[in-house]
């Protein structure tokens, strides 16, 4: 649905995006993560086709933001990070004033405009006039207004942001039910954990490049196969039992655990052996009560992607 092709933008000087090149599926719930500056708001703009790149192209299903921009613009809706409403007016005439200008027929929209009220739950709030409207309900009218001319891709630059944590469900139950409809959605948000719940793909950016791009749940796993083993046992064990549960490791994975508790080693590497490890260790008497890996978060990958670039930076 989207392929960047050596993506670059630049502002004066300053190099926003450094020739990404990126594919993201149809259907794809996309999260678009990195820190402050990464350069998503500038991706965005362009695959909206509301800013150019310096070089480099993107294609919206096959369609070129540089070649035809008009096109492409048809097939996306995009929800910028800012965005005005017009105050005097009620809910349902904001729609009506975008579908006009979107060409839609009289015909058509008002049973879209209450098709749309109803996903993102305000169709109590037909009526209300749009100043009159909490952030929440109006970050959701926006998000309708994006969706007007029932887009293939939506664009959502922190749809979120500045929500309670109530409201914050509630969008992310719309954002689910917009993925069930088949649309492809890119997602920008600082707020992670929503993030690797709702979405299936994800792409770190950081500096203008991309640091990691693939479905969640392999970086996840990838991730999860490197975190260290904790291994505890029930009470603190004598220096007998202790010395045999380290050399039991020793031997089965060649290295020595970190004891960090009288009864808790922290074990490095990966997990290929846990099966094999932890038969041996009851086998010779161990009291396991507890051997688990951490579950790596998507925050933690972030961290961890990062610091790894950090590295081979150096
Ligand atoms: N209109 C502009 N003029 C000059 N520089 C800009 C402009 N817009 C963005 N930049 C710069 O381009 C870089 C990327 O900015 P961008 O807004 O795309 O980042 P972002 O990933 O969306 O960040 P955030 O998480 O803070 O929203 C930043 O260094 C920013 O200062
Ligand atoms: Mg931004």
């Amino acid at each position: 649905m989207i392929e960047c092709n050596k993506l670059t933008r630049r502002y004066g000087r300053m190099l926003a995006l450094d020739g990404i090149d990126l594919h993201i599926g149809a259907g794809e719930l996309h999260a678009f993560v990195g820190p402050n500056g990464a350069g998503k708001t500038t991706a965005m703009r362009i695959l909206a086709t509301l800013m150019r790149p310096t070089s480099g192209d993107a294609l919206v299903d096959g369609v070129s933001v540089v070649q035809n921009p008009q096109r492409a613009r048809q097939l996306v809706g995009y929800m910028p990070d800012f965005f005005g409403v017009y105050d005097n007016l009620k809910a349902w005439e904001y729609l009506d004033l975008y579908a006009g200008c979107m060409g839609i027929g009289a015909k058509d929209r008002r049973r879209r405009i209450d098709g749309l009220l109803g996903l993102t739950a305000l169709t109590d709030k037909r009526e209300a006039y749009v100043d009159g409207l909490s952030r929440g309900m109006k970050q959701r009218l926006c998000l309708a207004r994006a969706l007007l001319h029932d887009p293939k891709l939506l664009i959502l630059d922190e749809p979120a942001s500045g929500m309670d944590p109530r409201a914050r469900a509630q969008m992310q139950e719309i954002l689910s039910e917009i993925g069930s409809m088949g649309k492809t959605v890119l997602i920008s948000s600082h707020i992670l954990p929503e993030l690797a719940t709702l979405c299936t793909h994800a792409t770190i950016l950081d500096h203008g490049s991309v640091r990691f791009s693939g479905s969640v749940s392999e970086l996840e796993a990838r991730m999860n196969m490197r975190e260290a083993l904790t291994l505890r046992l029930a009470g603190e064990p004598d220096e007998d039992m202790a010395g045999r549960v380290e050399a039991c490791v020793q031997e089965l994975l060649g290295i020595t655990p970190e004891r960090t508790q009288p009864d808790t080693w922290r074990i490095p590497g990966e997990a290929q052996k846990d099966a094999q490890l932890l038969a041996a260790l009851v086998a010779l008497g161990a009291p396991v009560c507890d051997f688990h890996r951490e579950h790596a978060t998507l925050e933690r990958v972030f961290m961890e992607v990062m610091r790894d670039e950090a590295q081979s930076d150096l």
